[in-house]
């Protein structure tokens, strides 16, 4: 089997190993405390975990920055655990993906001291980027702000190309132009690039030995630099299909998920899906209502998934189009947020606003992936404090959608024994915060439709992801026709919403709230939802 066979069919579950559950009472999350859980996210109906990087780090980007990629970070357990997890998850049908940093490590990795440490280039080609003076123009600029370029704290001289944080020097993969007059640009097949490639092949093999299914690759486009993105990306993706092809010889049916949207090259796609991002604005347009503060990366429009009702689902569904016309039955993920901006609770959203949008995703045609505590409700926390690089600018906090998991009501949320001063995240204030202890047994709870929409998603594979997607209404209500088979209904706003597209006799509902269907009027209260199967066509 393919890895984009099983993707096709999976429901992926995101898990920040900081936040989800602390086994050792040091206020922060472990393997051990996932693997005591595991039960909990088999009976959520997922098939795969994604961490955030789980390996030995400094932690000043919360672990994306990497010291050793060989190695769990102790306050995570050990290689040992990860085998553990890696088999209990195997034994509930569920699959471990990874999370690999690619394009930069810490400055505490042993690559990176052993150049700072040099009086000059490594024989054997530097696996980082240094020059003795930044250029004025280009790459001498900015990067995300801030200057791209760092000066070396020594003994080697200079300054070193960094990737994100300062503390994060970006891995050598080669320019897409050289330039005598730049000497530091290497080309791509110079000796520190093709080392960095090829350690990239072992640390894969080393964790794919190890059992996990796959890995989600963070910042996966930015390997190559170059002036021109577009061509730079282009050539980091061909890094990534070298890495493909070596995969399907020796670790076939892997998966590999990118951060972001795969540049078109003519050549065969490398990774198994499109990931449209939480930062994208296909999804902000979707669920970014503004709570948690400013995203720079797109104009902030009103949010389809609110009670207001402004927003629209065209330019999400438009997307979604479009990689469907250039690669039919190309994978897409949604998730319902991440680590890197808000949450589906978030800002003025409420709970009771939260079915019509899990409701969406959990049925529409892409890869539904749920961030840890969103299937009940989590909301972001505004104002949390700025733990290892959660705060990027000052509108741009994500410490707030990485707090702890709410497990009960006992201390801690049930998170955690440490000392509340001590917990990597302070739990969410609120008295009345969700946790799972209280919606376990309720059948109106966020987490029981969570469940419902998951069974109904494997019992059902017109709910799939490799079945039609077809719009019926496109504002609100937001209406369309799977497989031919079942119609999906979700008015996320506060007003009640109609549509005349359906003919009801023949209607069997599998999953409503607020729904009234009259004649062939399907309409549904502020904040319904509704999964029908139909054995009649739908009205134009
Ligand atoms: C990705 C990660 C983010 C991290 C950054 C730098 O965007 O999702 O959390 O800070 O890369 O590694």
């Amino acid at each position: 089997m393919s890895g984009a066979d099983w993707l096709a069919d999976a429901v992926l579950y995101e898990i920040y190993p900081q936040s989800f559950a602390d086994s050792d009472g040091d206020g922060i999350g472990d393997l051990p405390g996932v693997i005591a859980h595991l039960n909990y996210v088999a009976s959520l109906g997922v098939d795969a975990i994604w961490f955030n990087p789980c390996f030995a780090s400094p932690f000043v980007d919360a672990g994306y920055d990497v010291s050793d990629y060989l190695r769990i970070a102790p306050r995570y357990g050990t290689n040992d655990d990860l085998v553990r997890l890696v088999d209990a998850a195997r034994a509930r049908g569920i699959r471990v993906i990874l999370d690999l940093v690619a394009g930069h490590t810490s400055v505490e990795h042993a690559w990176f001291q052993h150049e700072l440490n040099a009086s000059g280039p490594d024989p054997l080609g530097d696996r980082y980027v240094w020059c003795e003076e930044p250029p004025a123009a280009g790459w001498g600029s900015d990067l995300a702000g801030t200057p791209a370029w760092v000066r070396s704290p020594g003994p080697r001289p200079g300054y070193y190309l960094k990737n994100f944080f300062d503390a994060q020097p970006a891995l050598n993969f080669g320019w897409t132009e050289v330039d005598p007059a730049e000497p530091w640009r290497d080309g791509t097949d110079a000796p520190g690039p093709r080392r960095n490639v090829e350690s990239l092949k072992e640390i894969l093999a080393f964790w794919l030995d190890r059992g996990v299914a796959g890995f989600r690759v963070d910042m996966a486009f930015s390997l190559v630099k170059g002036y021109d993105g577009e061509a730079a990306q282009r050539r980091s993706a061909a890094i990534w299909r070298e890495i493909r092809d070596w995969l399907d010889v020796s670790y076939p049916g892997t998966v590999l998920i990118p951060e972001g949207r795969e540049p078109r090259t003519g050549q065969r796609l490398a990774f198994d899906a499109d990931f449209l991002l939480v930062i994208y604005g296909e999804h902000a347009s979707l669920f970014d209502n503004g709570g948690a503060g400013l995203l720079p990366f797109h104009p902030q429009r009103p949010a389809y998934f609110d009670a207001d009702g402004a927003g629209s689902t065209d330019l999400f569904v438009g997307a979604w189009e479009a990689i469907q016309a250039d690669d039919p039955g190309r994978l897409v993920l949604l998730s319902s947020a991440d680590h890197d901006f808000d949450r589906l609770c978030c800002g003025p959203r409420t709970a009771e606003q939260l079915g019509a949008a899990l409701t969406f995703l959990l049925t529409w045609g892409t890869v539904p992936c749920l961030y840890y505590g969103d299937e009940i409700g989590m909301r972001y926390v505004p104002g949390s404090p700025d733990v290892e690089g959660a705060v990027c600018n000052p509108t741009y906090n994500r410490a707030g959608c990485r707090t702890p998991m709410q497990w009960d009501r006992s201390a801690n949320a049930g998170f955690s024994t440490a000392e509340p001063d001590r917990l990597y995240l302070p739990i969410d204030p609120d008295p009345e915060r969700p946790t799972v202890a209280d919606q376990e047994d309720d059948p109106a709870s966020t987490l029981a439709l969570v469940r419902r929409l998951t069974a109904l998603r494997r019992q059902v594979p017109a709910l799939r992801t490799r079945s039609t997607t077809e719009v019926l209404h496109a504002s609100y209500p937001f209406v369309y026709r799977r497989g031919g088979t079942h119609v999906v209904a979700v008015n996320p706003r506060r007003e009640p919403a109609t549509a005349q597209v359906i003919s009801i006799d023949t209607a069997e509902v599998l999953v409503a709230q607020g729904l009234r269907l009259s004649a062939d009027t399907l309409a549904l209260d502020g904040f319904g939802y509704a999964v029908l199967a139909v054995r009649t066509t739908a009205a134009d």
